[in-house]
């Protein structure tokens, strides 16, 4: 074993786009997040945020043709003791480590089924001067334009995000031994995902193969995002004419949650904040969980 990884809390998810003037209107106008200035070169990338800070990089394609892969950045403790156990772990597509014009660091990896996932330091670790207009578009300097939100959605954070994955003890070796993830019972009915937490009550649910993929796809792949009324938040969905597929729903735990997809196909969950400090459930070192003794 290489060492280990300290993961405080989820930085940011990268979401595949194809136009930002089509996603901004959804995840600006009617999701509520605020356009914040970039801190990459990259002219291609529209960076917002949730009201924690918590950060939704929209993506564009960077060749003009083809959509990029999902990722998920996980914030570390120790970037540069990160950067060695991840050099020395093994697993492909490792990047050399990268600085954003905020002081950010961060590096890439896959995990075995191919999910990118970055890990990176805290955001804002320099002051910049680079501003942003209403579509994303950062320059060094000049004018930021805020963009008021009148949406009634509040994203508080991101809740979770959902990653599909092969063999659940294989992927363990990344997400329970490597990054320090605790798996903890899940909260919802079957056995067909693992549940891990961050220390700040972040997770990610590595998902099985489904036995039915869907005309939208399997929708393992996805990002759950936290809101404090759900009710209200369908109300303000259904108002703005995105369609709500599945819920509103409530798991073992007590959290909430609804479907959606955005504009290019990605699918979105809205959730609230579970409480799940007293689950009667325990589950085994992959996430296979039981209740009164009885696996699921
Ligand atoms: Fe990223
Ligand atoms: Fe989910």
């Amino acid at each position: 074993m290489p060492g280990s990884v300290k993961i405080k809390t989820i930085n940011h998810v990268g979401i595949p786009i194809w136009d930002r003037r089509v996603s901004l209107k959804f995840y600006r106008d009617i999701l509520g997040l605020q356009v914040i200035p970039s801190m990459v070169d990259s002219p291609n990338i529209v960076w917002t945020k949730t009201l924690d800070g918590t950060m939704v990089h929209l993506i564009e394609p960077t060749d003009g043709e083809n959509l990029v892969s999902p990722h998920i950045a996980f914030e570390v403790e120790d970037f540069d003791s990160a950067v060695d156990a991840l050099r020395g772990s093994g697993y492909p597509e490792i990047t050399d480590p990268g600085e954003r014009h905020d002081g950010q660091r961060c590096i890439f990896i896959n995990d075995n089924d191919g999910n990118r996932l970055e890990f990176a330091t805290a955001s804002g670790l320099r002051t910049s001067t680079r501003v942003a207009d209403a579509l994303g578009y950062t320059t060094k300097s000049g004018k930021n334009e805020v963009v008021v939100s009148h949406s009634k959605t509040k994203i508080l954070t991101i809740n979770h995000v959902g990653l599909p994955i092969n063999d659940r003890a294989e992927c363990m070796g990344m997400y329970r031994d490597l990054l320090n993830i605790e798996v903890i019972p899940h909260q919802i009915d079957g056995n067909t995902l693992t549940w891990t937490e961050m220390p700040d009550g972040s997770m990610v649910h590595v998902i099985d193969p489904p036995k039915l993929i869907g005309p939208r796809g399997d929708g393992r792949q996805h990002v759950a995002f936290e809101v404090a009324d759900i009710e209200a938040t369908a109300e303000a969905l259904i108002e703005a004419d995105v369609e709500i597929v599945d819920g509103i729903g409530t798991r073992h735990d007590g959290q909430q949650y609804l479907f959606i997809y955005d504009p290019d196909g990605n699918r979105l969950e809205i959730a609230t904040r579970g409480d799940h400090s007293n689950t009667p459930r325990t589950a085994d070192e992959n996430g296979y969980t039981s209740e009164n003794g009885e696996l699921l």
